[in-house]
């Protein structure tokens, strides 16, 4: 599980952005993240991937930290780690298909074990009028619908969602979170931890769940 200790980050020494977060989610299932615009979610979440490392301070996922693994023990630590980023960061010159692939083929699964899961995801999220398209001709809510089935895909035990549901309408926006909570409570016995970053107070009033919020630089539930 997660755990943040005294966890700090600042930008161009002094830009504190966050500042002394402390949180354990022993449980799993799903987080919303709620913070305006400029709170931090995205370098919270910069951090729990890897992507950055803390000013100070620690976070351990199943008990290791990870703030300050080598590059491979990072890419092993992704392997069970999912992201949907803001902007989906989806490769324009791979189909939706190809893009959802990816995380397997980074796996080395077999074409054959790729297309089985490939057809159950697309199946179940819907997705399978666009697959063969390629990112730059569909719509926004569609890229980000394929996003969350290639962080879906490799069966992750953590989830970090950025603003998931920010192209989406209000249907397809609670489709998506309902998507998410039920991944978290399927995966495998223990369940996956899901965090779910969003400044929109609809989503969070129709999704009504466990919600943190991070403001002046501290994160409280
Ligand atoms: N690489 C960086 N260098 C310097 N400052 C940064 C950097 N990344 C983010 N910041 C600053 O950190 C603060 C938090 O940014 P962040 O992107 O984490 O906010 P956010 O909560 O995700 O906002 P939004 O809801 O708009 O996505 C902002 O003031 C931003 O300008
Ligand atoms: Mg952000």
């Amino acid at each position: 599980m997660l755990k943040l200790r005294h966890v700090y980050k600042t930008y161009q020494n002094d830009r504190h952005v966050l500042r002394d977060l402390n949180f354990e989610a022993n449980e799993s299932g799903l987080y919303f993240i709620k913070g305006e615009s400029g709170s931090g979610k995205t370098t919270l979440f910069k951090l729990l991937t890897a992507m950055t490392k803390p000013t100070s301070g620690e976070i351990f996922f199943n008990s290791v930290s990870i703030s300050n693994l080598n590059a491979e023990k990072i890419s092993e630590y992704r392997k069970n780690v999912g992201i949907i980023f803001q902007d989906y960061k989806l490769i324009s010159s791979l189909t939706i298909a190809e893009n959802i692939a990816l995380p397997l083929k980074i796996q080395k699964l077999s074409a054959t074990e790729i297309q089985k899961k490939l057809n159950a995801l697309t199946e179940k999220l819907n997705l399978k009028d666009f697959i063969n398209e390629y990112p730059d001709y569909i719509s926004g809510g569609q890229q980000q619908k394929a996003a969350v089935a290639r962080a879906l895909i490799g069966n992750p035990e953590l989830i970090i969602a950025d603003e998931p549901t920010g192209n989406l309408d209000a249907q397809n926006s609670s489709g998506l979170i309902q998507i998410l909570a039920d991944y978290a409570e399927a995966h495998s016995v223990k369940g996956a931890t899901v965090f779910i970053a969003t400044h929109d107070e609809s989503v969070l009033q129709k999704n009504n769940r466990r919600t943190l919020t991070l403001q002046n630089g501290q994160l409280n539930s």
